[in-house]
C-alpha cells in the first residue's frame, strides 16, 4: 500500500491549479456585482432573514438589480421567502448554475434549492460522530460553491444573509475580500443586545467594516390606528451604539404582516406603512455609507 509519504510531488493531483482555477472563477463571478454586504447577528430569530429579503425589495424596488446569496447552510430561509422553494429546477449552464430568480426579479441560491422536498434537512454527514471541525470544512466549501458556481451575472448588490452566530463572517470575509461591511441586526430584549454585542466586539477586532445596527421588532404598530408600543423591556438600543461607535441605522417595528408569504415580499406590498418606511430609511442609510 502506498503512503503519503510515498506520492511524488502532488500525486498528479495538481492541487494548486485546482485551487487557483477556482479563486479565479470567485473572482470573475465577485468582479460583476459592485457592492456585498453581509447581515448578521450573533443571535438566532432576530429577523436577519425577513430583514435581508425587505431590504432587497427596496434596493430592487428603486431600480437596483439584487442578488441574496443564503449562507445560512443549515437553516436556509431565503428560497421560501423569495417564493422560490425548492421546487425549482435547478439549471447547469456553461457559464455556471442558473441562480432562482425570486419576487421582483431577486436573484437567490440557497440551500434549499438543492433539497428534495421542502422537509428535507440538511445533513452534512450521515456519521453521528463526525468531528465539528469536519463539519464546519464542509460548511466553508459549501458556500465557496454557492458563491462561486452560481451564475450570478452583473449586479449592483449581493445581499448574504448570515446564519446566527459571530464567527461564519471569516470565511465570508476571505471569500470576499471587498466586502463593502456588514448590518448587525438586534431585536431590544436584553439577551439580544447582549449577544450583538460580542458580534459587534469581534468584528472591530477582525476589522470587518460595520455599515451599523438594525433594532428589529422595536415596537409594536396597531394595524387599526398605526399607534406605536414596546415590545421588549431593554435598555435604549441606541446606547448600545454609542458605546460600541457605531451606526444606528434603523428601527424597524413589528409587523405581523412581515411574517406573511404571499406572492410578494412584505416592503413591496405594503412600503407606506410605518415597518414599510422604516425598511427604506434603513436602506436610505445603507445606500449612503456604501456611496460615501
Ligand atoms: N419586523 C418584524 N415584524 C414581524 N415579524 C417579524 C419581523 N422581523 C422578523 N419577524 C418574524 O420573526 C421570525 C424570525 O425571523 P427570521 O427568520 O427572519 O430571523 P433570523 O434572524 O433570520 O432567524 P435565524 O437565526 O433562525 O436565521 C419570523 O417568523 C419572521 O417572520
Ligand atoms: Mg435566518
Amino acid at each position: 500500500m502506498k503512503t503519503y509519504e510515498d506520492l511524488v510531488g502532488d500525486g498528479g493531483s495538481d492541487i494548486i491549479g485546482q485551487v487557483t482555477v477556482l479563486g479565479e472563477k470567485l473572482r470573475a463571478r465577485l468582479d460583476k456585482i459592485k457592492h456585498k454586504v453581509a447581515l448578521m447577528s450573533g443571535k438566532g430569530g432576530v429577523g436577519k432573514s425577513s430583514i435581508t429579503a425587505n431590504i432587497a425589495s427596496c434596493l430592487a424596488d428603486r431600480g437596483h438589480k439584487v442578488g441574496i446569496l443564503d449562507a445560512d447552510l443549515n437553516g436556509p430561509s431565503i428560497a421560501h421567502l423569495l417564493g422560490v422553494g425548492n421546487n425549482v429546477q435547478l439549471k447547469m449552464k456553461d457559464d455556471g448554475l442558473e441562480p432562482g430568480v425570486g419576487h421582483q426579479e431577486i436573484r437567490i441560491m440557497s440551500m434549499d434549492m438543492l433539497l428534495k422536498t421542502a422537509d428535507t434537512p440538511v445533513m452534512w454527514t450521515e456519521e453521528t460522530d463526525a468531528t465539528a471541525v469536519w463539519v464546519s470544512t464542509m460548511e466553508s466549501t459549501a458556500t465557496r460553491e454557492l458563491l462561486a458556481d452560481t451564475n450570478w451575472g452583473e449586479l449592483d448588490y449581493l445581499l448574504i444573509d448570515m446564519p446566527p452566530g459571530s464567527d461564519r463572517i471569516d470565511n465570508i470575509r476571505s471569500l470576499i475580500p471587498e466586502l463593502a461591511g456588514v448590518v448587525e441586526i438586534t431585536i431590544p430584549s436584553p439577551l439580544s443586545q447582549h449577544i450583538v454585542t460580542k458580534s459587534i466586539t469581534k468584528n472591530n477586532k477582525m476589522k470587518v467594516p460595520i455599515i451599523g445596527l438594525i433594532e428589529n421588532m422595536a415596537t409594536y404598530v396597531c394595524p387599526h390606528c398605526d399607534k406605536e408600543g414596546k415590545l421588549f423591556a431593554g435598555e435604549d438600543v441606541h446606547k448600545l451604539t454609542k458605546r460600541k461607535e457605531i451606526p444606528y441605522i434603523g428601527k424597524i417595528p413589528f409587523d405581523t404582516r412581515v411574517s406573511q408569504t404571499s406572492g410578494s415580499l412584505f416592503y413591496n406590498e405594503f412600503k407606506d406603512s410605518v415597518t414599510g418606511q422604516a425598511i427604506a430609511a434603513a436602506v436610505d442609510n445603507i445606500e449612503k455609507f456604501i456611496t460615501k
